[in-house]
């Protein structure tokens, strides 16, 4: 049985990939800090594999620990090696994911996202695992007017955030050229995962203020905002609000096994590969579905364009479709449906 490494595990994408792979029968070892999650969730994945599924399934373990603590990954990786039960392949989604706070304290962003990624790398390097899919992002894009952006659209990141994961890719490119008999190389490039698992006991779990659509729209249906600000309403779309395109996050999920399984299948390689719909709806559609599915309130009000903003980002995602043998199932009936499940849980659970 292979052993993956999944770092920040224990986050929104990352729990329910683990959880996506253990139903798969492969066995998991989380690292995760706990800084933008909670160990509750290692249970809920538990309970999760145990209740909802199979007998095959896969083991699941933790380890509280922030990947830049070099020494500590190093021992993780020998001890695994020294009980005959190597870490084969990484999935690596620790990182932070703020635009608004990578702008306020770029020093945080680079030091978390970039030197956790060389400790990762350093040790997998020395203990041979060679193997790795990367939680890149289409912030690495230039924004753009108009059409689908395909993997080989411009890329230029305009914050510190799209900046970290552009290095990352390129680190990653370094490390394949330096020995192209050894490495294997995944950068999925999501663009913007929502929803939850259909249980509603897993999902997105947001510290402070949210900056991305779907979780706003819960802290206007929970009280704790007032309203949604919509940022202009004179983009060139058909309402004349910003178009994106909403991947859910079993979807996103089901990639990741995908990517495994490809880089298993496959020489050595380098890739990079969108993982979104290449169907793209605005914000005013969003509110009119999230609020008539779920039967809620949703008050909205516009205020202007915001810097960097970009009228529609839409995934081109033939290459996803034609190398990884994965599809979208979804739609975005159920994203709205699943996020609100999730979203009634947590607040069951406040009370
Ligand atoms: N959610 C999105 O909209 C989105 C879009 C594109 C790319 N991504 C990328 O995907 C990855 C996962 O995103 P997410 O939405 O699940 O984020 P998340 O914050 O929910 O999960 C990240 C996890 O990593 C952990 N972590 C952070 N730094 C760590 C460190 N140094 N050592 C160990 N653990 C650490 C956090 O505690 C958290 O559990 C991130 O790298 C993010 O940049 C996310």
């Amino acid at each position: 049985m292979s052993l993956v490494l999944i770092t920040g595990g224990l986050g929104f994408i990352g729990s329910h990939t683990c959880l996506s792979l253990l139903t798969k029968g492969l066995d998991v070892l989380i690292i995760d800090s706990l800084v933008n999650s909670s160990k509750e969730n290692f249970l809920n994945i538990k309970n999760l594999v145990k209740n909802n599924y199979k007998p095959q399934v896969g083991k699941v373990f933790f380890l509280k620990g922030d990947l830049r603590n070099n020494k500590w990954l190093d021992e993780i990786f020998k001890k695994q090696i020294s009980i005959d039960n190597p870490i084969d392949s990484v999935i690596h989604f620790a990182g932070l994911k703020s635009v608004e706070e990578s702008v306020l304290n770029p020093i945080k962003y680079w030091d978390a996202n970039i030197n956790s990624t060389l400790s990762l790398l350093s040790s997998m390097e020395k203990f041979n695992c060679n193997s790795i899919v990367f939680s890149s992002s289409a912030t690495i894009y230039k924004p753009v007017y108009e059409g689908r952006i395909t993997e080989n659209s411009l890329k230029e990141p305009i914050n510190p955030y799209g900046n970290t994961k552009n290095t990352i890719e390129t680190f990653l490119k370094d490390l394949y050229i330096s020995d192209k008999k050894k490495w294997k190389i995944i950068n999925l490039r999501y663009f913007n995962p929502v929803g939850a698992h259909e249980s509603g006991k897993i999902g997105e779990e947001t510290v402070g203020k949210p900056s991305n659509l779907f979780p706003i729209l819960g802290k206007v249906i929970s009280g704790e905002m007032e309203n949604l600000s919509i940022f202009g309403k004179d983009w060139p779309t058909k309402d004349g609000t910003c178009v994106r395109d909403y991947i859910h996050v079993m979807d996103l999920a089901e990639a990741h096994f995908s990517a495994l399984q490809f880089l298993k299948n496959n020489p050595t390689q380098f890739k990079s590969i969108n993982i979104g719909t290449g169907k793209g709806y605005t914000v005013l559609e969003i509110v009119e579905k999230y609020s008539k599915l779920n039967n809620v309130d949703i008050p909205y009000k516009f205020s202007d364009r915001r810097s960097g903003d970009a009228s529609s980002v839409v995934a081109d995602n033939t290459l996803a479709l034609e190398l990884l043998n994965w599809k979208p199932q979804k739609n975005i009936e159920d994203c709205c449906v699943d996020s609100y499940r999730f979203l009634l849980n947590k607040l069951s659970k406040i009370k």
